[in-house]
């Protein structure tokens, strides 16, 4: 098989992956419109994409609210939005996958009227 190594285990500081095929980050602009906060939505679609062993690196999600490049993305910078993540985290833990949060913050590009 070519690339074998791809399916080897790996050992990223804490973690233990199972194989070396991660999730990109993706954003998918499907935070809740008011808090931007993960919604139950968000659980199920990284629930349904992990694996056991398996790498996700989630979406880059804002770390304030005027590090916003774009609409509804996901927060990382309130209690209902870490709430929010807290049910994403546990939907991938669940089937024994790990999960990474990409951070954002998208500088001087970011739109008042994201603000
Ligand atoms: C809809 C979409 C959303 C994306 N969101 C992010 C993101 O939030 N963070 C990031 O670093 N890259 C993002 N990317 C880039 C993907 O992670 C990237 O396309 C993927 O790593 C594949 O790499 P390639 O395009 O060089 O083949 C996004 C790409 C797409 C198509």
């Amino acid at each position: 098989m070519k690339f074998e190594a791809l399916f080897k285990p790996l050992q990223v500081g804490p973690y233990k992956l199972a194989h070396r095929v991660a999730m990109a980050p993706l954003t998918r602009m499907r935070a809740e419109r008011e808090s931007f906060s993960p919604r139950p939505l968000n659980a199920e679609y990284y629930g349904q994409r992990a694996t056991k062993g398996g790498l996700i690196i989630a979406e880059a999600s804002p770390v304030l609210s005027h590090g916003r490049g774009n609409p509804a993305t996901p927060g990382i910078y309130s209690e209902a939005q870490i709430s929010g993540w807290r049910k994403v985290v546990d939907a991938v833990h669940a089937k024994g996958g790990i999960i990474f949060l990409q951070l954002w913050h998208v500088g001087r590009v970011s739109h008042s009227s994201f603000h």
